[in-house]
């Protein structure tokens, strides 16, 4: 049973279309990211999912149960950390845990090992008998993932992870989702980071409450771009627009750079692992001298910008 399958899902708040008829599929021990602007339907999809909100139409399944209906059930295979997260500010670090681990039922012979080590892994032993309230936001971060993680889901779905949190502490996070991804967690997380987005093995970009786009960070720059680019360094004195026209594989073409004979152009194609030995051959033998010619590496934040409308 897949972890997560979204068929045709709406939510409406009054006149408010949050999230407007997406579907989707998350498999098993996959890491897939949402991704999308303020108020793009993010927290809303994952509500659902988590079986706290009622969606207007459409169906949720996790593992095979309908969401809300099954969600006492659905509710121990997931570990969900909200974007504002829900810490006992008057109960300690120690306390805070135990106390997600007697929700989430967490058998009494293994509570102690467990609590143990998720104060070791996310770095909180120091703090155990602090007051959650008195505690830095990255603190109350790794915090919120460890009371999250509690119950050792299968799935394990994360609100905004790393807003906020530092440089340093955002690189451990990452580490730390790849290492749960590694032992066959599924993870679903949202981010605003690009950087961050790389790292998914697939995303589903929304915008005004619809997947506006759904692939492998890969997938999603072509789609965006409408292909890839390659960078090509020819020596030429003049402009070779002529045997650049009609070149085969090349859809546009674009001067980026002139220094003395050496002329830096961008070409766009379908696919630029594919096509940079045709392209290459090609402009030989037309008589153009190159001197070097590599993929462009477009960042997943150019792409985004262009897809959600930050950009023409
Ligand atoms: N309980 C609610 N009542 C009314 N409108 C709501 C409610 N919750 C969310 N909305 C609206 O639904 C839309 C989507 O909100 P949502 O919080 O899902 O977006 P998001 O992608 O998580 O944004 P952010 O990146 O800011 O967290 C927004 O227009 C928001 O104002
Ligand atoms: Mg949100």
């Amino acid at each position: 049973m897949k972890p997560i399958v979204l068929r045709n899902v709406t939510k409406r708040f009054e006149d408010v279309v949050a999230v407007n008829n997406i579907s989707f599929e998350v498999e098993e021990g996959e890491l897939f990211g949402l991704l999308g602007p303020n108020g793009a339907g993010k927290t809303t999809t994952i509500r659902m999912i988590c079986g706290l909100l009622e969606p207007t139409s459409g169906t949720i399944r996790i593992f095979g149960f309908l969401q809300p209906r099954d969600r006492m059930k659905v509710s121990r295979f997931i570990g969900y950390m909200p974007q504002h997260f829900s810490l006992y500010e008057d109960l300690t670090v120690y306390e805070n845990i135990l106390f997600y681990a007697s929700l989430y039922r967490v058998p009494y012979s293994v509570r102690r090992r467990r609590i143990e080590e998720l104060l070791d892994r996310f770095l909180l032993t120091e703090f155990r008998d602090k007051l959650a309230g008195q505690l830095s936001g990255g603190t109350k971060r790794r915090l919120a993932l460890a009371t999250a993680l509690v119950h050792n889901p299968p799935l394990v779905i994360l609100d905004e992870p790393t807003s906020g949190v530092d440089p340093h502490l955002r690189y451990l996070f990452w580490k730390f989702f790849e290492e749960l991804r590694d032992e066959g967690t599924t993870l679903l997380i949202t981010t605003h980071y690009m950087d961050e987005a790389e790292f998914c093995e697939r995303l589903a970009v929304m915008r005004l409450g619809r997947i506006i786009a759904m692939g492998t960070p890969r997938e999603i720059k072509k789609m965006a771009l409408r292909g890839e680019l390659l960078k090509v360094t020819v020596k030429s004195l003049g402009f070779p627009e002529e045997a650049l026209l009609g070149l085969r594989n090349v859809r546009a073409f674009r001067l980026l750079e002139r220094n003395g004979d050496q002329l830096t152009l961008a070409l766009l194609v379908d696919d630029a692992e594919k096509d940079l030995v045709p392209v290459l051959k090609e402009l030989e033998k037309r008589g153009i001298q190159v001197i070097s010619i590599s993929p462009i590496y477009v960042s997943l934040e150019d792409a985004f910008l262009s897809l959600t409308g930050g950009l023409d």
